[in-house]
């Protein structure tokens, strides 16, 4: 059909196919092919928005527009034109998968291939060519409304689940976008924090997810943030668009402006930025077109026009559009994609299954055969959780809630009841999409007469499951509304001191995307860190309840005790000062490189769960482990057994110690390496992890470059970031 068009286009004298229409041709002699044939308006019109989602391409050579859709744990269903409600189509109701946060607990990169070619077939489906995912910013403040969309709090552990997501999605000529580059931290004032961070913390700490994600998984694009660094909105940056990413990392593809990131023409072209989006959302109902008044659109086109803007540096901004467009909506493919097939729910169902964290277990898990009868207690275990938080909500075509996921794995052999317990919320409608539980969560009662009835019910239980935590409703992980405190909200650490005084074979399940205080955990016989899972949700946690699932997810995170306790403790840190006579915060990350389990390890402060501590239903024992050098990598060796009665999974974790400095901050350990691994009850096998000898480095402020000191690097070996038998050194004299 193209092709045709094109000879039409073209004029009958010119029988050959244009290059850039040439589906076999380097993608490089596209781009040029297709750019020299472009008028400078045409050029101007492919850098900015024409829809919420969309930029336009150039129908009179036959390139399509370019779709964008949210991302990242499902297709978000279509909105307007010109605003977010959802459209009201039906056929846009996706899988939903788990929270990327659910992903990192899985410490399997495996499964964040697969995660990403099942998203990206839906994407590739529903015709759209940029996945605005995956979020890999460090989760630096439990307080973060968007951590659930993030990977944890450790660099490394972002870095490798990143890859094979982005890779996984790009496998179906979709483009993965990395967000929100850089230091987008906060949602609290997110268009008016200016990050003070030092370099190192910078290289160390926030950078090395997005480098990784552009160098080892090739994104294709990258999506600028809302916040400020070194007083420039980081989607007008310089230092971070054109030094970081594009001159220093090579990165070769498309910077997508967060929506409504961009804020000065002047700003916005010395920056570096190719695509605007979301810049107003008047669109067509103003008196002209509105997207013609972006930064990038009419302002641009005028300096462009007399000269006071480079045609070069335009030609490089339409190049990477074009990149974009011939690796995607115009590859040589015919793939059309999948959409909310059983593989797709399989996918979503296994790392739900994978992610889930058991925390403690006094014996009440897996739900034994003698239990007849389960009191549920708690909203989360009737809630629609694929609604809320912000963009990342879905219309999901199903959601299976804990309560229908444990009726129907123990149907005919317990009885599950349910109780409210407590008043979240209402049910939600969300741009327009209404959550499914309106009849279960129409409420009569006020709250007391909700835990009295409860505690009652609790009382004739063989074993009662509370299913709370937090419910992505604002401030409960959600976009733009920080959380207020760490604690559980809405009463619900009283109603589980209620409960475990009722019963005391009480089973405390904690849906969230966050660390949160659990001043009740000695009172709970079991405690399960379940995320927001999106449609299996209920299927995945019946499996690790019951015991179909061996639980083999581990911490992405610390759980502190205490927001005092936390690195970002103090106005300065978070949520920063504010300017006078300005709308600006100043947000100083004083910890410097010292966050999450690297900050508690440090100064010694007790926590509640460490990172990368996780329990199942069979034990291990780790071995003595060895190391080699091999060229540029360490390799350990270490034997892994199953020593309990079942099959499970093990994750071999390994932590460097540096060599003290004098006068340089060092963490007390990093994570270096990891391994899952597999096991039979009484299999032993030896697992290998290569560790890079860069993971010793670190970044050299006085010279700008990555460092390491020669002297004796210690690596713990064990499985969590406190439980570590286990060490083996190495001396590093230079190369
Ligand atoms: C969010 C992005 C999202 C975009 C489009 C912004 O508010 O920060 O993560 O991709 O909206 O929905």
């Amino acid at each position: 059909m193209i092709a045709v068009s094109c000879v039409a286009a073209f004029g009958a004298a010119s029988q050959e196919t244009p290059v850039y229409l040439d589906y076999t041709a380097p993608i490089e002699e596209r781009v040029e092919d297709a750019l020299s044939r472009m008028t400078l308006e045409e050029k101007v019109r492919v850098l900015h928005a024409q829809s919420k989602f969309s930029s336009a391409g150039v129908p009179r050579l036959g390139i399509p527009e370019l779709w964008c859709a949210d991302g990242p744990h499902g297709i978000r269903g279509e909105v307007f034109w010109d605003n977010w409600d959802n459209a009201g189509w039906t056929n846009d109701s996706c899988t939903a998968f788990p929270a990327l946060t659910c992903l990192a607990a899985t410490w399997r990169p495996e499964l964040a291939y697969e995660y990403g070619r099942a998203i990206g077939e839906e994407a590739r489906y529903r015709g759209k060519d940029v996945l605005l995912a995956p979020g890999v910013n460090m989760l630096r403040t439990p307080l973060n409304g968007r951590n659930f969309e993030y990977l944890g709090e450790d660099p490394l552990l972002t870095s490798v689940m990143a890859v094979p997501y982005i890779k996984g999605v790009q496998s179906n000529n979709v483009a993965a976008c990395l967000k929100h580059y850089a230091l987008n931290n906060n949602e609290l004032n997110r268009n008016e924090s200016d990050v003070h961070v030092s370099d190192r913390a910078l290289y160390e700490i926030y950078l090395p997810a997005f480098r990784a994600g552009v160098e080892k998984g090739g994104a294709w694009a990258v999506m600028p943030s809302y916040n400020l660094f070194e007083n420039r909105h980081a989607c007008e940056n310089p230092r971070l668009i054109k030094e970081i990413l594009k001159e220093s990392w090579g990165f070769d593809g498309v910077t997508v402006s967060d929506w409504g990131g961009a804020h000065d023409t002047d700003k916005v072209l010395d920056g570096g930025l190719d695509l605007e989006m979301g810049t107003g959302t008047d669109g067509l109902t103003a008196d002209m077109n509105a997207y013609d008044t972006y930064h990038m659109a009419n302002p641009y086109l005028e300096r462009l026009r007399d000269g006071r803007e480079s045609e070069a540096v335009l030609d490089d901004h339409v190049r990477r559009v074009l990149r974009t467009i011939f690796r995607t909506s115009m590859a040589p493919s015919y793939w059309k994609g999948r959409f909310t097939c059983p593989e797709h729910y399989a996918v979503a169902r296994r790392i739900g299954g994978e992610g889930i964290v058991l925390l403690k277990n006094n014996g009440l898990l897996p739900v034994s055969d003698k239990v007849r009868n389960i009191l549920m207690v708690g909203e989360n275990a009737v809630k629609m959780l694929t609604i809320g938080g912000g963009s990342s909500s879905l219309k999901a075509q199903h959601e299976i809630s804990p309560l229908q996921g444990l009726r129907d794995a123990l149907r005919g052999r317990a009885e599950v009841d349910w109780e409210r317990g407590y008043i979240g919320a209402g049910p939600v409608v969300y741009n327009n999409v209404r959550s499914r539980d309106f009849a279960l969560l129409s409420e009569t009662r006020d709250s007391a007469m909700l835990v009295a009835d409860a505690v009652r019910m609790a009382g004739n239980a063989d074993l009662v499951i509370f299913v709370g935590g937090l419910n992505k409703e604002d401030h409960q992980d959600c976009e733009d509304r920080d959380r207020l405190s760490l604690g559980l909200p809405y009463g619900q650490e009283a109603l589980i001191g209620a409960l475990a005084e009722a019963n005391r074979n009480l089973v405390v399940v904690n849906i969230s995307g966050n660390p949160v205080a659990m001043p009740w955990a000695d009172k709970a016989g079991a405690i399960v860190q379940d995320w927001y899972l999106g449609s299996e949700a209920g299927n995945s946690l019946a499996d690790v309840l019951t015991g179909a699932v061996n639980p083999s997810g581990r911490l992405p995170f610390t759980v502190p005790y205490r927001m005092e306790d936390t690195p970002v403790w103090g106005e300065r840190r978070y949520p920063g000062i504010k300017r006078p006579d300005s709308r600006i915060y100043d947000i100083y990350y004083d910890e410097d490189i010292l966050i999450g389990y690297r900050w508690y390890d440090t100064k010694s402060i007790p926590v509640q769960f460490p990172f990368g501590y996780g329990l199942g239903y069979t034990t291990f024992g780790i071995g003595r482990p060895s190391l080699t050098r091999d060229g540029d990598s360490y390799r350990l060796e270490v034997a892994v057994s199953n020593t309990g009665d079942r099959s499970g999974a093990e994750t071999v974790q390994v932590y460097v110690t540096s060599p003290e400095v004098k006068g340089l901050l060092r963490e007390k350990r990093k994570l270096a390496g990891f391994a899952k691994v597999d096991l039979d009850a009484g299999e032993t096998r030896t697992v290998t992890i290569d560790i890079p000898v860069s993971v010793l480095a670190y970044y050299d402020e006085t010279t700008s470059s990555w460092r390491i000191t020669p002297g004796k690097y210690t690596f713990a070996v064990g499985s969590s970031s406190a439980d570590l038998p286990h060490r083996v050194a190495a001396r590093y004299e230079g190369n």
